[in-house]
């Protein structure tokens, strides 16, 4: 009966493809509801290292079945390769269902990113360059091209036809790049559905079902709260909706099936790409972080952005989440701190606030206030059960389940599934 969301709770990569691989076995689906391949989840299974970008990290369980969910854009040429890959070191991606309606990412629409990218100049968004934005774009436009669209090779080259007559003239006449051919396009696209064809389903139906019949739908989402297009960091988001409300328009299963929402939240904070990021670190201190934490992207390899735990961003995912249940994840990480700063408001001109301020303008303006909690020596990275934790990390941990309002469900002291305490049932 149940559907559980897995989200981000901060500006990305706190972890959600370790904790929905650590769910993966105890339930039958696992659908990605947004986004496409600037998504980067590494997931550590014993010595073997997995990145994935488009499949859901469900595809690891020996159990689940993965699915690509109309609300994700995909890149076909980039889901052949993952496929590809996975399969040669042994993972069968037999079982997995792409949704019919998901919408694709043609070579225009990368184009497009690149080039819009370098024409914003400084106020540029730092986008991975992947094609996101222009295809989201195009479908609220309503002239995107979905995998259905494959099907049917005359309403494939009818619609590129159309769309690439403006797209050409964008190209061509304002960027000064090269026009792109429909023939050619559709022939790529037509022959990577070839391989794609057989996993094409109605998927809002399968799950539908499955959901009638008892089964365990697990909602992953990519990106995070903070890079929603509605509720993050406009215009320094991505173009769909990561929060828990897009897990229902991106997966087609209905509001009142979803009975959890698990938020993943990181024990500081990183960002990649441009916006607003008020506790973070630019000197010695941020370089340990990202040292200590390996924080470079796994998408684009770009050093990631680090500052302190943000307590108010955090309280701000429970809200527009309604996050019922938290993973904390890399705790390992802030070992050997003497203090352990944590923002618990923004001072903005003199003026408190204890939750994110209206304006973006005043958002840029937020001076952290921090509290400093005390730190410990110990390596935790051993740690299996929360009685494992030195005093200080325990009291660390509690402090932040009352700043943020809801409880941990389990504890990530390592990259690996085994370094992990549960201290309530994820499923
Ligand atoms: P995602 O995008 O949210 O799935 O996160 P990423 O995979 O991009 O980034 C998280 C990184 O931290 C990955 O390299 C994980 O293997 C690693 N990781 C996840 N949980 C932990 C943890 O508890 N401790 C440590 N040290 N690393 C972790
Ligand atoms: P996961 O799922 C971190 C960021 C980009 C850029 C902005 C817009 O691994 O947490 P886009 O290409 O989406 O138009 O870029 O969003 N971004 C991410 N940052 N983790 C991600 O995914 C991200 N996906 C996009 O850096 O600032
Ligand atoms: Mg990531």
């Amino acid at each position: 009966m149940p559907a559980i969301v897995i989200v981000g709770a901060q500006w990305g990569d706190e972890g959600k493809g370790k904790a929905t691989d650590l769910i993966g076995d105890d339930v039958d689906y696992v659908v990605r509801y947004q986004g496409g391949n600037n998504a980067g989840h590494t997931v550590v299974i014993g010595a073997e290292s997995y990145a994935l970008h488009l499949l859901p990290a469900g595809v690891l369980s020996s159990k689940a079945t993965p699915v690509i969910g109309n609300g994700v854009v995909i890149d076909p040429a980039v889901l052949i390769e993952e496929i590809d890959g996975l399969e040669s070191r042994g993972v069968s991606c037999d079982r997995l269902l792409i949704s019919a309606n998901a919408h694709l990412i043609m070579p225009y629409h990368i184009a497009l990113d690149k080039v819009t990218e370098r024409y914003l100049g400084s106020s540029r968004i730092g986008t991975t360059g992947r094609g996101i934005g222009p295809t989201y774009s195009d479908k609220a436009a309503r002239v995107g091209i979905r995998m259905q669209d494959l099907l049917d090779p005359g309403i494939l080259c009818q619609k590129l036809e159309l769309v690439l007559r403006e797209k050409n003239q964008v190209l061509t006449k304002v960027y000064n790049r090269r026009g792109i051919d429909a023939k050619a396009t559709a022939k790529e696209y037509l022959a990577h559905f070839e391989r794609l064809q057989r996993y094409v389903a109605d998927t809002g139906l399968v799950l539908s079902k499955a959901l009638d019949q008892g089964e365990v739908v697990l909602l992953e989402g990519a990106q995070a709260t903070q890079l929603d297009v509605d509720h993050g960091t406009y215009p320094f988001v991505t173009s769909s909706s990561p929060t828990a409300g897009g897990a229902c328009a991106g997966s087609g299963v209905g509001p009142t099936r979803i009975t959890k929402v698990i938020g993943v939240v990181k024990a500081y904070t990183t960002r990649v790409g441009a916006g607003p990021f008020p506790t973070e670190l630019t000197g010695e201190q941020g370089q340990w972080l990202r040292k200590t934490g390996m924080e470079y992207g796994v998408t684009t390899g770009r050093p990631r952005r680090t500052g302190w735990f943000d307590a108010v961003i955090a309280r701000y995912a429970t809200r527009v989440n309604g996050i019922t249940d938290y993973f904390l994840s890399k705790l390992d990480v802030l070992s050997g701190l003497e203090r352990v700063p944590v923002c618990v408001a923004y001072d903005v001109n003199g003026t408190r606030h204890d939750e994110i301020p209206m304006t973006q303008t005043d958002f840029h303006h937020a001076v952290p206030v921090y509290e400093y909690l005390d730190g410990w020596r110990e390596d935790i990275s051993a740690a299996r059960e929360f009685g494992d934790l030195p005093p200080n990390a325990q009291a660390y941990v509690r402090s932040l389940e009352d700043m943020i309002g809801a409880p941990l469900c389990g504890i990530g002291v390592g990259p690996r599934r085994d370094q992990t305490l549960r201290l309530r049932p994820l499923a």
